[in-house]
């Protein structure tokens, strides 16, 4: 067999073997053999409508037909991308705040990045150049969020990384503590995952997320909050911050904003951030994508926000519920060794000597499409995945691990 011209990202190379889709439908996607997959992790955690949602295709159409694209540099606007601003910031945790628009969760993560060393900048701190992440973080694969991510093997053979990005160990809070009292006027932000997705899936310990809002008050950081897999839905809020109760200064967002119908991701800014970027009238803001606010790209992300709130957000914890539920039954009979999560987003950690690619491949065969992430499989369905197929996932996932022993 040839090797295909694409390359894929995350693939080996050389690899050969691949499964061409070619059409989806709610939960389930179908290859180019005729065969269904229920799409267990929303493709790449994002379609949270599923597959086919209608409501978006005639709202990317009709855009397109309207005015299909055109740039937002300096002075110029459309409509979709200033509706979908102004409805973002009514579902944040802000009275008052603006979204800066992009196209994928990385450029999300490297705007805030710079933003935030821009507004400490402005606000007369040049010095505070310190980002600090934390271990098992995913951040992208630009260079800022390269830098930022804690996932060791994907920095590796890329070159030298940005300076001044430094993680800590996942979990410590006191750690972080001690980082601050060393370091804390240097230190430009924080930016974690409210529940860290790629990395394994790992909610916050108790209390953890609350620290960090201390700490960079109390040091004058800004926290940011990166919620491209967290955000529009998948903890059953619009956002994780409401979800767990704590306000970050920035929120990152891609993924299910759009539920992937179109490529569109952003920074939520709130008024800490913006004041010292809007005090000097003469200051110009040099960053910016071509397909910034992108007219057909952000009209499919307002008609997908329209179809979230139409009870697809409520499901989301029933979704989880079920989904942990099943798992956890497959944890006590030993099919598995642990889960963990929150919302609609749960990982099975499988027991020593399981090979989580196998497994996968296993699954494949019996029809269902997750994600093996180190040890563990991921799964974050489409909020429209049914009770049935959710059940069907599970028993999936017991018949392929059984086979593998
Ligand atoms: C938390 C988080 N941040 C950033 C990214 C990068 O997003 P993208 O792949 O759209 O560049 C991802 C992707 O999975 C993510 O999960």
């Amino acid at each position: 067999m040839a090797v295909p011209k694409l390359l894929h990202p995350y693939a080996v190379p050389a690899r050969e073997d691949f499964i061409t889709l070619v059409k989806g439908e709610g939960a389930v996607v179908t290859d180019s053999n005729g065969k269904d997959y229920i799409d267990g992790l929303a493709s790449l955690w994002y379609v949270q409508v599923g597959h086919g949602c209608q409501p978006i295709v005639e709202a990317v159409t009709n855009q397109m037909r309207k005015l299909a694209t055109f740039h937002t540099f300096e002075k110029f606007a459309n409509e979709p991308s200033e509706a979908l601003a102004a409805r973002i910031v009514e579902v944040s945790p802000y009275d008052d705040a603006r979204v800066f628009l992009g196209n994928s969760g990385s450029e999300a993560v490297d705007t805030a990045m710079k933003l935030a060393r821009a507004s400490q900048v402005r606000a007369g701190h040049p010095e505070r150049s310190i980002i600090v992440s934390r271990d098992r973080g995913y951040h992208g694969v630009n260079y800022g969020g390269m830098s930022a991510q804690g996932i060791a093997v994907n920095k590796e053979g890329f070159g030298p990384l940005l300076p001044e990005v430094i993680q800590v160990p996942a979990d410590d809070i006191e750690g972080m503590a001690t980082l601050f009292a060393n370091s804390g006027d240097k230190i430009a932000a924080v930016i974690t995952e409210p529940v860290q997705g790629a990395g394994g899936v790992w909610p916050p310990p108790d209390g953890y997320l609350e620290g960090l809002r201390r700490l960079c008050d109390q040091h004058g950081a800004y926290l940011i909050f990166d919620e491209v897999i967290c955000g529009f839905g998948r903890m059953g809020t619009w956002f994780a911050a409401e979800h767990f109760g704590v306000t970050p200064d920035m929120i990152t967002f891609a993924k299910g904003v759009s539920s992937g119908y179109q490529p569109v991701s952003g920074v939520v800014l709130s008024r800490k951030v913006l004041d010292p970027l809007e005090a000097d009238p003469t200051f110009m803001l040099r960053h910016g994508y071509t397909y910034s606010g992108h007219p057909a790209a952000t009209a499919g992300a307002l008609a997908n926000l329209e179809v979230l709130a139409d009870g697809l957000i409520d499901r989301a914890p029933k979704v989880g519920a079920r989904l942990s539920e099943g798992l956890r039954s497959l944890a006590s009979d030993g099919t598995i060794a642990d889960v963990r999560g929150a919302g609609a987003v749960w990982a099975a950690q499988l027991n020593d000597g399981q090979d989580s690619f196998a497994v996968r491949d296993a699954m494949l065969e019996l029809g269902v499409a997750v994600r093996p992430i180190g040890t563990a499989l991921a799964f974050c369905p489409p909020l429209v995945i049914t009770d049935e197929q959710i059940d069907t996932c599970v028993d999936v996932l017991a018949a392929a691990v059984n086979a593998q022993s």
